[in-house]
């Protein structure tokens, strides 16, 4: 999906004989993640990425579904979800359908004793608190608070924090993850009016090679089980690579937020978005200026939509009680709109500092075990006086 780019050594030709210093041949690799269809990379390993030495029983980690079926505005308090050690543990779906998860997860360690491949879903980790690197087969990725990590599924990964204090919001897509159509030219170039640019986008950079023998464990995840699969070679042992399939960050504070005389909808704040859904991305920026403009958003009926809110930072004009972390989610069905005061409130107001993250499905999310645990009472009643 993005630009072309390419890191450390490739040979001239594609599919052409590329050789070691000591004459042997590096292992050519195709990478896509829609069959032969669509973007693609081609990576080159020090040895075949298919020597498997042994496998695990695999584990169930398939969402644990509570509510399949609601209709009444529910609210999640995000930050109540407990850190914990390990990055995949630490992982807990909260709001799930067909084509997406979404997952919030507070891990407090790096990724030491094995690597992560989701053989399902591209994944978006937006990373509310932490920082450190996401090392890759394609290289590095350093990110920090306002990173998007955007990952091709089949993407072997590890995550390195700095520290233990870690928060991350992540989507499971079923589909490719990709820059909204209408943002882009014939060729793929991201257009003028686009709220981003390729500028924006960080690919991996550094591309460590480590050609070493041993016992590596890919945990893979494939349809809810997650499966220890265990190669005689580190996974790193790229050489270079090239494509428009890859790892990369794009961070919420270099979205360029378009405003206007009277209020803007949601689709102008749209980031990315899969089949069946957008990520939206609401940030700092200057109000309305029609001197008769109301700034707060108006009641709106998202008769097809789930509309999920993921509350970042700053003030959240349209709500009250809302903290850092918390999740609100109106599904289709039942209009929704400012709480009692906030459309007074808006009116003169110059800018807002808000920063939140929008996923909106159109087939409804259901609800686990997980995000009953972390629900706020009283949120379905909050807009009655
Ligand atoms: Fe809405």
């Amino acid at each position: 999906m993005p630009y072309y780019h390419k890191l450390g050594q490739i040979p001239h030709k594609r599919h052409t004989q590329f050789r070691k210093p000591d004459g042997g041949l590096y292992a050519e690799q195709l990478f896509s993640t829609e069959g032969f269809s669509n973007d693609y990379s081609l990576l080159y390993h020090c040895h075949p990425p298919t020597a498997i030495i042994h496998t695990d029983e695999p584990v169930n980690v398939a969402p644990t579904v509570a509510e399949e079926k609601m209709l009444k505005h529910r609210s999640f308090d995000g930050f109540k979800i407990k850190p914990q050690k390990d990055y995949l543990q630490s992982r807990k779906p909260v709001l799930v359908n067909n084509d997406c998860h979404v997952v919030l997860a507070a891990p407090q360690e790096s990724m030491h004793d094995y690597f992560f491949k989701n053989a399902d879903a591209d994944e978006m980790i937006f990373v509310h608190e932490g920082k450190g690197v996401l090392r890759t087969m394609y290289g590095e990725l350093p990110f920090e608070y306002g990173d998007y990590l955007v990952i091709p599924r089949g993407t072997i990964y590890q995550m390195h924090f700095a520290d233990a204090h870690n928060r991350l919001f992540i989507v499971e897509s079923f589909s490719p993850i990709r820059f909204p159509k209408r943002y882009l030219s014939k060729y793929g170039q991201l257009l003028e009016h686009s709220p981003y640019c390729e500028r924006d986008i960080r690919a991996p950079e550094n591309l460590p090679t480590i050609d070493e023998k041993g016992d590596f464990l890919i945990k893979t995840k494939k349809r809810g089980m997650l499966y220890g699969i265990h190669y005689g070679h580190h996974p790193f042992d790229v050489v270079g690579w090239d494509g428009c399939c890859y790892p990369f960050a794009f961070s919420i504070h270099d979205f360029e937020p378009i405003t206007g005389r009277v209020h803007q909808p949601p689709p102008v704040h749209q980031t990315f978005e899969g089949n069946n859904y957008v990520v939206c991305s609401f940030c700092p920026r200057l109000f309305d200026y029609h001197p008769q403009a109301v700034p707060a958003p108006y009641n709106h009926s998202n008769i097809d939509s789930d509309e999920l809110l993921y509350y970042v930072d700053g003030d959240f004009m349209s709500r009250k009680n809302v903290t850092r972390g918390m999740i609100t989610l109106h599904p289709g069905g039942i209009p929704h709109g400012p709480h009692p005061g906030a459309v007074e409130k808006s009116l003169g107001a110059k800018e807002t500092k808000e920063l939140a993250v929008m996923v909106d499905t159109f087939h409804p999310l259901q609800l686990t075990v997980e995000a009953l645990d972390i629900e706020n009472d009283n949120y379905t009643m909050s807009w009655a006086e």
